[in-house]
């Protein structure tokens, strides 16, 4: 398996290599043989420029080759602007994987700036009354916007605790609990399943109902939504030590497994009428991985441990035997990823996935960077 693995990182390199020298700007998906990029004046749009950051910082960390390293550091930079703006949910996921994960690798101070203003900014989306971030929308929008989580942000709660260690201000850190708390009790069901989004009474803070935007239905499991919850709680486990939040994640992590299509990669809900003949998410499988060898790497059960290895390994194996571009002139990593079914936006490569599919590879290939960029919590 590891020479497979090798091989798909090197193929993971090239294709990073020439889509920097490519690209004009922010990839989001890849359609007709051509990256689309992000719309510049859409701010929710940029929830994904940290995803291409991310991929020329882990190139850079990996290789050591300089060219990585001047274009993770120009790309970073135009995130600056993104500091202010209370319109995004994700700039955790931004921040976390341009600034954060450049701080981890180069020690440069002049990463941190930004990062810590970009995480006050953050904190401005806390709901104190349902002790929640909210997602989408405006902070101060109408209620249902304002009453809105999803598990999406789970992701972005380790931008909050890594703010706190950085910055000795223990309030990221809280709100991050206070959150992850609340979306535990409100989007994990008992059998290890997630839904998307919780609506609350922002006045009040009271939870009134589970939904979706990405979903089948209010009921059902997302898969990339699941994939978030199982990363996001293996996270917040190894940033406090809570083990509530070691338990969630083992639980979502069991659920992904036995729900599994026989080569690892799930469609894109769970809950699909029309599985096998719809469509995959190879983005979600990429997150699962990634997030089974967070977990993995915080377990106290050894075998445990040795389990959710194994199947990420298994997963990234058939990423790369079963849903790569090798062998074509896609200037992707993985194809058949899906950015929203219900908005008929399917099937095509995504710059998130390609993304955790390159931070699946070095945690199971680089176990000292892993410890350098992964595990200083
Ligand atoms: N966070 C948005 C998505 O996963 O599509």
């Amino acid at each position: 398996m590891t020479s497979q693995l090798e091989k798909a990182l090197d193929y993971s390199l090239e294709i990073i290599g020439r889509n920097m020298r490519e690209l004009d700007y922010f990839p989001e998906r890849l359609e007709n043989g051509a990256w689309l990029t992000v719309q510049k004046d859409r701010m929710p749009s940029h929830w994904v420029d940290g995803f291409w950051t991310g991929q020329l910082w882990l190139a850079y960390a990996h290789t050591r080759d300089e060219k990585f390293e001047t274009a993770a550091r120009r790309w970073t930079g135009e995130l600056s602007h993104l500091k202010e703006t209370t319109l995004t949910h994700d700039l955790g996921f931004i921040f976390y994987l341009s600034n954060v994960l450049g701080y981890r690798i180069t020690e440069d101070d002049e990463l941190l700036a930004d990062a810590l203003h970009a995480a006050e900014t953050f904190t401005r989306r806390y709901n104190p009354r349902g002790e929640y971030m909210q997602a989408w929308g405006r902070i101060d929008g109408p209620p249902f916007e304002r009453g809105r989580i999803n598990v999406d942000l789970m992701m972005n709660m380790p931008f909050f605790y890594w703010a706190t260690k950085q910055s000795g201000d223990r309030n990221y850190a809280l709100i991050a609990s206070r959150h992850s708390r609340t979306s535990r009790h409100t989007l994990v069901r008992p059998d290890g399943s997630v839904s998307q989004c919780a609506d609350f009474d922002p006045e009040s803070g009271a939870f009134l109902r589970q939904s979706t935007h990405q979903g089948l239905s209010h009921d059902s499991t997302w898969s990339r939504g699941l994939a978030w919850g199982l990363y996001g709680f293996a996270e917040a486990y190894r940033w406090t030590g809570d083990l509530v939040f070691l338990h969630t994640a083992r639980r979502i992590a069991e659920y992904a497994i036995a729900n599994a299509p026989a080569d690892k990669v799930p469609f894109w809900d769970y809950n699909s009428l029309d599985i096998p003949n719809t469509y995959r998410d190879t983005s979600a499988a990429a997150v699962i991985a990634t997030g089974l060898l967070e977990l993995a790497d915080g377990e106290t059960d050894d075998t445990l441990a040795q389990r959710w290895r194994e199947e990420a390994g298994e997963i990234a194996l058939s990423l790369w035997q079963t849903y790569s571009t090798r062998d074509t002139d896609i200037p992707a990593i993985l194809v058949q990823g899906s950015r929203s079914v219900p908005h008929d936006l399917k099937n095509h490569p995504l710059v998130y996935g390609d993304y955790y599919f390159v931070e699946t590879l070095i945690r199971l290939l680089r176990p000292d960077l892993t410890e350098t960029i992964f595990g200083d919590r």
